[in-house]
């Protein structure tokens, strides 16, 4: 069919563009003004003074079902990114004139993404697929995929990269660490007085550190695969993780590992360790990644914090023989089951139930979103266990631990009060979490959306009853709006990723 050659992934990569970016003016913009009707079978909405519609379902997970238009001079017309930049950019406050070209640029990731994984062979491993399946990310952020700089596409988990990390050896008298680094002295051969750092090469390029006495070149390490985090790698011949910093903003964050988040993740990893036992005995399909160690160079706060690497223990040795683990967020794209009801049901009760114990009865609030959750599953794709990981975000609730004898940094990047706790703890598990697996199970199927939310209701409901009853938890279940993260407005404010805002969204569980 000459002269109608489609550019694929062009044309994909403008589809999810828009799609993330309108939910984003559906949730933050024309929802809290009330600015959204349902006008069965479209949803209108308005951004900018313009009226907009398309055909939604899914619930809260704002699914889109054909291209979403707008209203000129009478007559509906396909929507752009381009115009809704525009559009969006005029319904917020102030000026962002960097924002329209990170849209653009996440555009054009997914687009190099989805060519480079044409030509690619993805990994064997499932886990490690799950991992690098996220083409389009993030479906709630204007700029999920942009990545700064050029050469990303090198260290890509979706182009399913895989590249050897370089080896650095660290004079012993400037050696930053603490807790368990076994795994990086068995990644290599340092000279006597030296120590080995892994070192991620882009991250390398982005910091060129200057080479002499104390740190030294070793050259080229064993082979990694990096994960969804993009930062995280999957080290197969030490059968772990290490979580390096990364000077490029990814979604919301430059990812850089603060001096204080190393140690804090070797001191939740202790203290979470007995905790997580205590879980497991009423929960005992849950399982989690401790981060027992961490090394950097003392050599001033930019190179402590740009080469420190932190050591995370893999999904595989945390699930029981014959159990998979495989990326909530994968899931989240594509799940499919023999009987959906019963497969969510095993899944929010091994992923929902134990973060509610932890909260309530242990104080403790993880960052439960689809990105550091793994469900494990049996040969049957049964969710039978769920891996909780990423102690960057997991926190203890104020004064119910005793943080005595950390340093004050290290304690306050520890801890959250209780009701910013409670607020991450349901945006990630439920609006971030819950709802995207939800909605890809039951697809267009509105009558399932509603079972399976009765059933998590009834599952959440018997929990709260061994809870007793805690307040927060009585408001959810009685339908109290659910805070959803305010990721078009952090980005277009230029603030921090801990500044971000939420907005109340209706509840599923009413
Ligand atoms: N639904 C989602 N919610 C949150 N993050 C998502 C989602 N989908 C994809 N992501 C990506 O996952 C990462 C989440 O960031 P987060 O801070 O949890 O991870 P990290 O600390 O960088 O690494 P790791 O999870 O390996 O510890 C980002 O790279 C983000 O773009
Ligand atoms: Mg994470």
């Amino acid at each position: 069919m000459q002269g109608l050659a489609i550019d694929v992934p062009s044309a994909l990569a403008e589809e999810a563009t828009l799609a993330a970016l309108l939910r984003c003016c559906v949730r933050e913009l024309a929802g809290p003004r009330g600015l959204v009707w349902a006008a069965p079978p479209y949803l209108l909405l308005r951004v900018g003074g313009t009226l907009l519609r398309a055909r939604t379902y899914g619930g809260a997970a704002l699914r889109f079902d054909g291209p979403p238009e707008r209203l000129e001079d009478g007559a509906w017309q396909p929507l752009t990114t381009g115009e809704l930049v525009g559009l969006a950019g005029s319904d917020l406050h102030g000026e962002n004139a960097e924002f329209g070209g990170q849209v653009l640029a996440s555009r054009e990731a997914v687009a190099a993404i989805l060519r480079a994984r044409a030509g690619a062979v993805p990994p064997a491993d499932p886990w490690l697929a799950s991992e690098q399946s996220l083409v389009y990310g993030h479906r709630f952020h204007p700029s999920p995929k942009a990545r700064g700089g050029d050469g990303w596409l090198r260290y890509a988990p979706e182009a399913h990269a895989r590249f050897p990390v370089r080896l650095l050896g660290v004079r012993e008298d400037v050696l930053a660490e603490g807790g368990d680094v076994s795994v990086l002295d068995a990644m290599g051969q340092a000279p006597d007085g030296y120590r080995v750092l892994p070192a991620h090469p882009w991250q390398l390029e982005l910091l060129r550190p200057a080479f002499g006495a104390e740190l030294i070149d070793l050259g080229p390490g064993p082979v990694v695969l990096p994960t969804s985090s993009v930062r995280t790698v999957y080290v197969p011949e030490a059968e772990a993780c290490l979580k390096f910093s990364l000077d490029v903003r990814i979604t919301n964050c430059v990812r850089k590992n603060a001096w204080y988040e190393l140690a804090g993740a070797v001191e939740l990893t202790s203290r979470l360790g007995p905790i997580f036992d205590e879980v497991a005995e009423r929960h005992p399909a849950t399982r989690w990644l401790p981060e027992p160690g961490h090394r950097s160079a003392a050599l001033g706060t930019r190179l402590h914090e740009g080469l420190g690497v932190i050591v995370r223990q893999s999904p595989w040795s945390a699930c029981d023989p014959g159990v998979t683990p495989v990326l909530a967020a994968a899931l989240a794209v594509d799940a499919s089951a023999k009987d959906p009801l019963a497969w969510w049901r095993a899944y929010v009760t091994v992923v929902a139930l134990p973060v509610l114990d932890l909260y309530f009865t242990h104080g403790v609030v993880l960052e439960p979103h689809l990105q550091n959750v793994l469900a494990g599953l049996d040969a049957d794709g049964l969710p039978v266990q769920a891996v909780f990981r990423d102690l960057e975000g997991a926190k203890l609730v104020a004064g119910r631990h005793d943080l005595g004898g950390l340093h004050p940094e290290v304690a306050a990047a520890l801890t959250y009060d209780a009701e910013r706790g409670w607020a991450r703890v349901v945006y990630c598990l439920l609006v971030n979490h819950l709802t995207e697996i939800a909605a890809t199970l039951a697809g267009q199927d509105d009558g399932l959306l509603r079972e399976l939310w009765r059933a998590a209701r009834d599952l959440l409901d018997r929990q709260a009853a061994e809870l007793g009853r805690p307040l927060p938890l009585s408001d959810l279940l009685a339908g109290a709006p659910l805070p959803a993260k305010a990721n078009l407005g952090v980005r277009w404010a230029r603030a921090a990723d801990r500044a971000a805002g939420y907005v109340p969204i209706a509840n599923p569980l009413a």
